[in-house]
């Protein structure tokens, strides 16, 4: 009978030689570089998706994701190294197994783990001794341990004696070309010291330094402390800009100058709310685990509440600049510049632009919107009413209609020149005009 060191030797050698082959489960931000990563690090890699119209695209060698390198994902299929596929037979012959599938909040703003639980039990199907399965999804600290790994168990083998186990959260910054996947240092936890030791090994193949840590749940707990970090300091800075606003004070050059100490200060700047799948769900998984162990995070529940407040208060003061002007709500017509969460990503969860738009509609407003990534207004999870607008011409004729614009994504192909020059009221929530050195020609410029 095959003992764990065998198996766990067998496993090490094949990694060692990038044989080991790798199944990614899920295809998406995460889950496509990654498998990217590893093909042309040499490992054989398939990607495994539900969607048969992604799979079918990404076969087809198409630029799925806007920002990657041009042809990246054609030259991975061409290499042969990388497939995606909707068969969860590919499962069988996998080494390593990584899990990248989504895990949103529920109706009731609760973690939602039945994509992880699905992927579980697709995975359990095909389970075999020697295989390394790694969770990079976030998810609360102790998922792995007593969501996943019951799931994965049911069919009696046993983590880190027939299988290894382990978690790694995943650090990708989307559109950022600064920190490519190699470059993010990858904390790495597992509960067992061979399930650590394999991933660990896994991942140096592909990362420049692993940083392994003691249990699966501390790892994940380093996911949702990251991001919970960025919600409370967002949150401090936008209230930071009100009530330095009402005491006269740019809290952008504030910003910019307090950034100038060269320790113990880390400069996050203002806008119209948080948005993407990490930012404002994280906390929440951070909050509801406190909760279920009986403790609390009261400082970070009070910085999501801000943050979620963020775009009514963005509508508020639109409302009081437009009444400047003499505009109603009820007869204004406002356009809003990009609809993506954050800058040059072709990606709309959670956007506060969108939330904006819909307040300022329930306001009366009748909103127009521009963005190059989105041609056609996507459907989306919170707001699917809006779905098949279309995106308006940047253009003075357009510009002359609006009563005001307001820059809510600073994507950086937008013309800015073209608002500068020809709008009435320019609502800026990143001090992009500024930041270009544009000054309004013929309207008023207001920093949100
Ligand atoms: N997007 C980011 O910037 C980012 C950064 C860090 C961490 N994360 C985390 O990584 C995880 C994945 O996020 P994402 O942005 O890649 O999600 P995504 O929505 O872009 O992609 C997930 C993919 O998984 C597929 N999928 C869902 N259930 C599946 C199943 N059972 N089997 C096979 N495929 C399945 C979906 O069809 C989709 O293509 C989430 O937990 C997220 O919080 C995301």
């Amino acid at each position: 009978m095959t003992n764990v060191f065998s198996l766990s030797a067998t496993l090490r050698d094949r990694i060692q030689s990038r044989q080991a082959k790798v199944v990614t489960v899920g295809l998406g931000y995460v889950g496509l570089p990654l498998a990217l990563t590893l093909s042309e690090e040499g490992f054989p890699v398939t990607g495994l998706d539900l969607n048969a119209d992604r799979v079918a695209a990404i076969n087809a060698g198409r630029q799925v994701i806007s920002y990657f390198a041009k042809d990246r994902i054609r030259n991975a299929v061409l290499s042969g190294r990388f497939a995606a596929s909707c068969d969860e037979a590919v499962l069988d012959e996998a080494d390593v197994v990584v899990i990248c599938v989504p895990t949103p909040l529920s109706d009731t703003r609760a973690p939602d783990l039945s994509h992880v639980l699905g992927a579980a039990e697709t995975i359990a199907r095909h389970l075999r001794p020697g295989q390394l399965i790694v969770l990079e999804s976030t998810v609360w600290p102790g998922a792995t341990t007593m969501v996943l790994r019951p799931v994965l168990e049911a069919g009696g083998l046993r983590a880190g004696d027939d299988f290894f186990l382990a978690f790694s959260p995943e650090r990708e910054d989307p559109g950022n070309d600064r920190f490519s996947t190699r470059a993010i240092p990858k904390v790495v936890g597992a509960d067992d010291a061979r399930s650590l030791d394999l991933a660990d090994l896994f991942y140096a193949q592909v990362v420049t330094r692993t940083v392994p840590v003691g249990s699966s749940a501390t790892a994940e707990a380093v996911k949702l402390v990251e991001n919970s970090f960025r919600t409370v300091n967002i949150a401090l800075v936008n209230e930071l800009k009100v009530a330095l606003q009402a005491m006269g004070v740019d809290v952008w050059e504030v910003i910019r100058a307090a950034a100038t100490k060269p320790f113990g200060f880390m400069p996050f700047y203002p806008g119209p709310g948080i948005g993407g799948d990490c930012i404002p769900v994280s906390p929440v998984y951070l909050s509801w685990r406190a909760r279920d162990v009986g403790s609390a995070v009261p400082i970070i529940d009070l910085a999501r509440k801000n943050n979620d407040e963020a775009p009514d208060l963005i509508a508020g003061r639109i409302a009081v600049e437009l009444a400047r002007d003499g505009v109603k709500m009820k007869d204004a017509r406002i356009l809003i510049m990009g609809i993506a969460y954050k800058k040059d990503v072709e990606d709309t969860r959670e956007s506060p632009a969108l939330a904006i738009l819909k307040r300022l509609e329930a306001m009366g407003a009748r909103c127009l919107y521009h963005d190059p990534f989105f041609p056609v207004m996507p459907v989306t999870r919170d707001h699917p009413d809006l779905a098949g607008r279309q995106s308006q011409t940047l253009d003075e004729d357009v510009l002359a209609t609006c009563d005001a614009v307001l820059i809510a994504t600073d994507h950086t192909n937008a013309d800015y020149r073209c608002v500068a020059r020809h709008a009435r009221l320019i609502l800026d929530s990143r001090n992009v005009l500024e930041a270009m050195g544009l000054r309004p020609e013929r309207g008023r410029l207001v920093k949100v």
